[in-house]
């Protein structure tokens, strides 16, 4: 968009911050299904290699219905947020196959042999088995604590000279623990760490990292900013540019985890309709936090919207509304758990989260199976824990499934 007319609100950033990226002038940009793009002479092609701008060379190093995707993300996470020197913060977005691929690229492009990385003790499965296993497997360390208490991060960074990064997720899945990103990412900079959060569960639209001093925002764009389930996908965003072109989009391409113009196309759609989606999200899950809250078949409801979490304040501070996401424990344990998620009638057993559906999986079986049984107790997943993401149905519905299903 011009800076003479800057948008003021982060719907018209959502439908318009790309442009159209198309000299057709197509409405929407289309889907450039192509794996390489022409030069019209050598020079051209020489001078595209050269440039910055590597969107028309070859797919794997980007593609302009990547670029339409890129620009509304990056613009979405620096909506009103300013630089050091006053002017509006420009982010750079590389869109990848999946969160998996694009925190690959956020790890493996920032860290080397030797290095440490300090993390949250509730993460999702596969971050933690990529710190366990593949982080470990070149030689990166990964510490856990509760990042919840700062004394645990600052003794961390201070016993572990080797931590280069301190990664945040918050809130976490599927416990919805918040971290603090102000307080750590302060701590982490008086040292000089790299700091980048997963922003999955929040979206730009209830929470904005980069506030706070943060070097990256991740996605998987999978969740909420598609929004209807129709494609994998991930993204990571900086704020040091020149780093974002050059040693970052290396390894993104090196290591191929590129996106494909399909699924970018419908997550350009997808994030048009975001603050219409989050708020009917939110609003909704509210309601069901405090109908479960309240049920006598429920020992447990992990919903930071109720001023019973821990973590209420950390999330009110840092974030517009509580988010959709929540988990609860049947009082029955695991049989009712499993009884219960067998009734349900229109909430959809699936695992994933953030579709205008409503979700509900058991992550102890399905998205932790990896995880050993007796570290994801410690963390607070334990065998009946239910995990919901709820939808933008009619409340009625929900509430009238769940009640069904606990009877
Ligand atoms: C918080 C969080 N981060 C990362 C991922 C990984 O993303 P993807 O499945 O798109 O690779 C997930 C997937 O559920 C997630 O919930």
């Amino acid at each position: 968009m011009s800076e003479k007319f800057p948008l003021t609100g982060i719907s018209s950033v959502a439908m318009h911050a790309a442009g159209h990226q198309n000299a057709e002038d197509a409405h929407l940009t289309p889907i450039f299904a192509t794996s390489t793009f022409t030069f019209d002479t050598a020079e051209d092609g020489m001078n595209r290699f050269a440039g910055t701008d590597k969107t028309r060379v070859y797919s794997r190093w980007g593609n302009p219905t990547f670029t339409a995707a890129e620009e509304t993300i990056a613009a979405l996470e620096a909506f009103g947020l300013k630089d050091k020197n006053g002017n509006s913060l420009q982010l750079k977005a590389l869109l990848h196959a999946s969160g998996q691929a694009a925190m690959t690229t956020l790890f493996l492009g920032n860290l080397k042999t030797g290095d440490a990385i300090l993390s949250h003790y509730s993460l999702y499965g596969g971050t933690q088995e990529l710190m366990t296993k593949v982080l470990a497997a070149t030689g990166i360390e990964a510490i856990i604590v509760d990042m919840r208490n700062l004394n645990k991060v600052e003794e961390a960074i201070q016993q572990y000279p080797n931590i280069k990064m301190v990664h945040i997720e918050t809130p976490a899945n599927p416990t919805i623990q918040c971290v603090d990103i102000e307080a750590v990412s302060k701590i982490a900079k008086t040292k000089g760490l790299i700091v980048s959060v997963d922003n999955t569960f929040a979206t730009p639209y209830l929470q904005q990292p980069f506030k706070y001093d943060v070097d990256f925002v991740f996605h998987s764009t999978t969740k909420f900013l598609n929004g209807h389930g129709t494609a994998i996908g991930g993204v990571l965003i900086g704020k040091d540019l020149e780093k974002m072109r050059t040693s970052i989009w290396k390894w993104h391409v090196l290591l191929g985890g590129n996106s494909n113009p399909f699924d970018a196309f419908l997550l350009a759609q997808g994030m048009k309709t975001l603050e219409l989606r989050m708020e009917r999200h939110c609003a909704n899950a509210q309601k069901v936090a405090e109908y479960l809250e309240q049920h006598p078949a429920i020992a447990k409801v992990n919903f930071t919207g109720l001023v019973s979490h821990p973590d209420h304040a950390v999330s009110a501070k840092q974030m517009r509304l509580p988010g959709a996401v929540m988990s609860y424990e049947l009082k029955g344990g695991l049989d009712a758990g499993k009884q219960f998620i067998n009734k349900l009638q229109m909430c959809v057993r699936a695992i994933s989260l953030g579709t205008v559906d409503t979700l509900v999986s058991h992550p102890a079986s399905m998205s932790h199976f990896g995880i050993p049984r007796e570290e994801r107790i410690k963390y607070g997943i334990t065998d009946g824990l239910i995990r919901m993401s709820v939808g933008i149905e009619n409340i009625d519905d929900i509430l009238n499934d769940l009640e069904q299903a606990l009877k």
